[in-house]
């Protein structure tokens, strides 16, 4: 039997990539690897089959028993975690002692042009270690706006970024999920290669708060900022230097840098069509307005 490893499996992708997985594969074991088991088997209890396996990025003392008897790892770095050689470097090695043969790894549309960025690092650290690979480039994720932008839009009604008139290609994480369950489960026939998931709208913020605010019956303002003004704000709110410095440069660069591709890779992989703005936006709906267990700001 396959024995497939998730990492980041309680988080937005992880937990797509699992749903999927286990509508797709009967037949291979799918393992979480997360830092609290017990807490994770709430989060599948509708998928009992999913086994875990007790993980941690930061503890390389945990890696050794997670990646035993692991045919695939779907391994994605913790927004949190920017680090390479530290984090990235001892992992891979220890993946590679332990016999895991493929490894699909969530990186980010455009690595491949930014050398500054961990993804691409981590990128080219599999490729030096030679381990077979497939490279998941996915767009902007609409999810961002009912996860890290959302405490301003519920709170404020309005969402502040570096980003101006920039285009962003918006993508659902429930169709990376789709996407990412096929590469995984038809490794053989991806391998090696490097594939960007996207949608099929590229939408400036502006636009994107235009339609929010149609949606939910609520006026949401886009405001552009400096990027330094903005870095500097994250941190004061307790953010990480690098997962700050991460999130400037993916809201600052694509000003820079032409629209987005539109790639047609998730309609080729799974035979359906991206989700729209607008269905996530309707779907999404009662995240983007305050429930009674929203604390004030
Ligand atoms: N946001 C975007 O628009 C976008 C676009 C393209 C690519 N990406 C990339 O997508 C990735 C983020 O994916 P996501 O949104 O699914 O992340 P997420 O929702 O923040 O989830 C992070 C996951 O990592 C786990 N984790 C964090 N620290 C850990 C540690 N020390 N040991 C073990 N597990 C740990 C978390 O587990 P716990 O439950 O234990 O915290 C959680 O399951 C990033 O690399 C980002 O750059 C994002």
């Amino acid at each position: 039997m396959k024995r497939i490893l998730i990492t980041g499996a309680t988080g937005n992708v992880g937990t797509a990539v699992i749903h999927s997985l286990c509508a797709l594969d009967k037949t291979s074991e799918i393992i979480a690897a997360v830092r609290k088991p017990e807490r994770a088997k709430s989060r599948f209890s509708l998928f009992p089959n999913v086994q875990y396996r007790r993980f941690d990025f930061e503890d390389p003392r945990s890696f050794q028993a997670a990646f035993a008897d692991i045919d695939t790892l779907f391994l994605l770095r913790p927004p949190q975690i920017s680090d390479v050689e530290t984090y990235f470097r001892p992992l891979l090695q220890a993946a590679k002692e332990q016999g895991i043969e493929k490894i699909v790894f969530l990186s980010v549309q455009g690595a491949e042009k930014s050398t500054v960025i961990p993804h691409n690092k981590i990128e080219r650290l599999i490729q030096s270690m030679h381990i077979a690979y497939i490279f998941v480039r996915p767009s902007y994720f609409m999810q961002n706006l009912t996860t890290t932008l959302r405490p301003e839009i519920i709170h404020h009604r309005t969402i502040t970024l570096p980003s101006g008139k920039a285009k962003f290609n918006w993508i659902d994480v429930e169709n990376i999920g789709e996407a990412s369950a096929v590469l995984i489960n038809s490794f053989d026939q991806f391998r090696n290669q490097a594939l960007e998931i996207t949608g099929t709208e590229n939408r400036s913020f502006g636009e994107v708060a235009e339609l929010m605010s149609q949606v939910i019956q609520t006026d949401i303002k886009f405001t552009s900022i400096n990027p330094i003004r903005f870095y500097l704000r994250k941190k004061k709110e307790g953010l990480e230097s690098g997962f700050a410095l991460v999130m400037t440069i993916l809201h600052f660069l694509p000003r820079l840098q032409k629209e987005p591709a539109i790639s047609g890779n998730f309609q080729q992989l799974t035979g359906k069509s991206p989700t729209t703005l607008s269905v996530f936006l309707k779907r999404e709906k009662e995240k983007l307005i305050p429930s009674p267990t929203d604390s004030k700001l």
